[in-house]
């Protein structure tokens, strides 16, 4: 686990795009939990950083995919397939995130 940012600075209903040991990394505060995803889109690798997040949501904001931050699962066209999820725990007030494991 790669201890990212401090929890108090990813407000509910945010996301923020973080490398994370080399590895774009989204982070997404939703309903009092953080979730993280793989920070490209699976269409075109558009990153997800300026991604609209609505509810647990996001929409790639070049053609308007959608991903479950929850799963990382592929919700609308014209992505495909989805992205990858990382495990999430809270250590000591901040944000930890494994990228060697989906
Ligand atoms: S790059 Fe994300 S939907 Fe096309």
């Amino acid at each position: 686990m790669t201890p990212t940012i401090s929890i108090a600075d990813l407000g509910e209903g945010q996301a923020a795009l973080l490398k994370v040991a080399g590895v774009d990394v989204l982070l997404c505060h939703v309903e009092g939990g953080f979730y993280a995803v793989h920070g490209q889109c699976s269409h075109a690798r558009q990153s997800l950083a300026a991604g609209r997040l609505r509810g647990f949501e996001i929409t790639c904001p070049l053609h308007g995919a959608r991903f479950d931050v929850r799963t990382g699962a592929c919700l609308a066209a014209p992505a495909q397939i989805p992205i990858q999820r990382f495990p999430v725990q809270i250590e000591n007030g901040k944000v930890c995130v494994d990228v060697t494991r989906s």
